[in-house]
């Protein structure tokens, strides 16, 4: 190959925290115009081979080659002289600023010295018109969710007019009609010479995008495959064993209700939504986005409020609006943002486990520590968090460990209902059955589960009811043998027929 196809190469790049290895000599090479997708599961080290490339870690041995000749990458003005833009797993936009001034954050355009706004607004419309963005330059980054949020990412990578382009797991939060548009982009990048690294953890996006795969498991090159290499072939390759069964079911029988919600309304957002969970059953939410899903979770929940409607734990009303209040009940919530919302990013794996039941493991105004670090070691254990030890900050662990451990923490406590908002997100095709083995063992044991999922195919294999919104309101509900992808999409298109909440939920 001539070097003038090679945009990067990687040769034995070594990368070790205090107590793991995360990069142990990984080889890697990216042309032009081509995808070439990192697959590997939580913990083996691609977003640190990426966070190398783009000057973010230096690593502590190996070199890395652009166009056939050796570079150092030690910092982000390396990176941008040397083509390399990255979107990372975790976002970077500043909350307060516009999505105009995220996007060109310390490269305003200026104009007789001042930043030239006019034109930096101009240029960050061409860009979002490019992604299919439909926000002004001049919202604030803060009020937009987190799909949206990824958007400007991407629109603020594009900005950079990269030869390189490194996506960590852009997908992961994106809708499929986003995903598509994505996909679209990429592809006239490619048609242009661009070569783009691309992470996911979404198998059947390879095939559909990538033209090579390069396998990572624990911190080693494994393999390097054609993106047309059937699934479970990468899987086998991804953990080293096949995996059987995706959706292992067994259930009890559907005990007394542990959730019901009678009537919750929140105007324009949404309307008499009553249903119930019972003791040992999984209950699927599914609809579109925008569909009031994860609002209603959140009210269920306490986090937002509600302007009518009843929610009860057990037969015992919960009061609107307090978390604690649920949470007293029994109530768990997993929400869509870990980040935000669920974790406490600089507290220890051991913490964040702890932050619900540390209440009850107070015993006599001390502690119960060597209770709860047994505990937190058990949980972490079945959730296979991969991590140099329960004292390790939770900042550092990889995407997926994360979110094992925001799933933790409501294992451990006592909780009766758990209300799971897109719970594998970011988590590897492995750890996926882990998860849903474990939901299993919580409907065993006589807890309710609620659970909001994009991947309709696990909203499907899980749930024993679907219950599906479209604008702000459910639709129907179908038990699990005639819940199929058809019928959900055919009720989650339709439009209820109400005639006072037009505003704030069509046009989606
Ligand atoms: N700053 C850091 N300090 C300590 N350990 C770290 C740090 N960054 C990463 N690690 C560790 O390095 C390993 C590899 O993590 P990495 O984030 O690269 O995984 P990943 O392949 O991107 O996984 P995921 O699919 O979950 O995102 C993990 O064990 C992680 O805990
Ligand atoms: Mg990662």
């Amino acid at each position: 190959m001539s070097a003038a196809e090679e945009l990067l190469r990687v040769e034995g790049i070594r990368k070790s925290f205090p107590g793991v290895v995360a990069l142990d000599g990984v080889d890697f090479d990216l042309r032009r115009g081509e995808v070439h997708v990192l697959l590997g599961e939580n913990g083996a080290g691609k977003s640190t081979l990426i966070k190398v490339l783009c000057g973010a870690h230096r690593p502590d041995g190996g070199r890395i080659l652009a166009a056939g000749r050796e570079v150092r990458i030690h910092g982000a003005q390396d990176a941008e002289r040397l083509g390399i833009a990255t979107i990372h797993q975790e976002f970077n936009l500043v909350p307060e600023l516009t999505v105009a001034e995220n996007i060109f954050l310390g490269r305003q355009p200026r104009r007789f010295g001042m930043i030239d706004r006019r034109r930096m607004e101009a240029d960050a419309q061409a860009l979002l018109q490019r992604v299919g963005l439909d926000v002004p330059p001049r919202a604030k980054v803060r009020e937009l969710g987190i799909a949206r949020l990824q958007m400007v990412e991407i629109a603020k990578a594009l900005s950079l007019d990269a030869r390189v382009l490194i996506m960590d797991e852009p997908t992961a939060v994106l809708t499929s009609e986003e995903v598509d548009k994505l996909f679209r982009i990429v592809r006239d990048l490619r048609d242009d010479g661009v070569g783009t690294v691309f992470i996911t953890h979404h198998l059947e996006e390879i095939a559909a995008l990538g033209d090579r795969v390069t396998v990572l498991r624990d911190g080693r090159s494994v393999g390097q495959v054609p993106a047309a290499t059937p699934e479970d072939e990468l899987v086998r390759l991804m953990v080293g064993r096949s995996i059987e069964q995706q959706y292992p079911r067994e259930r009890p029988d559907p005990g007394r209700p542990l959730l019901s919600v009678r009537g919750l309304t929140r105007h324009g957002v949404f309307h008499d939504v009553s249903f119930e969970v019972r003791a040992g059953e999984v209950v699927g939410l599914a609809g579109l986005v925008g569909a009031g899903r994860t609002e209603v979770a959140r009210a269920v929940f306490g986090a937002d409020p509600y302007d009518a409607g009843t929610v009860d734990v057990r037969g015992e009303s919960v009061a609107r609006g307090d978390v604690n209040a649920a949470m007293g009940a029994g109530v768990g919530l997993v929400p869509e943002d870990r980040k935000g919302q669920g974790l406490v990013l600089d507290a220890s794996v051991q913490e964040n486990l702890g932050l619900v039941t540390l209440r009850s493991a107070t015993r006599a105004g001390l502690v119960d520590l060597k209770g709860q670090r047994a505990d937190a070691t058990r949980v972490a254990g079945q959730l296979g968090v991969r991590m140099a030890g329960l004292d390790q900050r939770v900042r550092t662990l990889s995407g997926g460990n994360q979110q094992k451990v925001v799933i933790g923490k409501w294992l451990l406590a006592d909780t009766q209902v758990l209300i799971l908002d897109e719970p594998t997100r970011g988590i590897d095709v492995g750890a996926k059955v882990e998860i849903y083995q474990l939901i299993n063992e919580l409907t065993a044991s006589g807890r309710a589960v609620l659970m909001i999922s994009s991947d309709l195919p696990e909203v499907l294999g899980m749930s024993d009811r679907v219950l599906v919104m479209a604008q702000g309101r459910i639709v129907g509900e179908l038990p699990a043998h005639e819940a199929t992808q058809d019928a959900v999409m055919a009720l989650a298109v339709a439009t209820p027929n109400t005639e006072d909440e037009a505003e704030g939920s069509r046009g989606h």
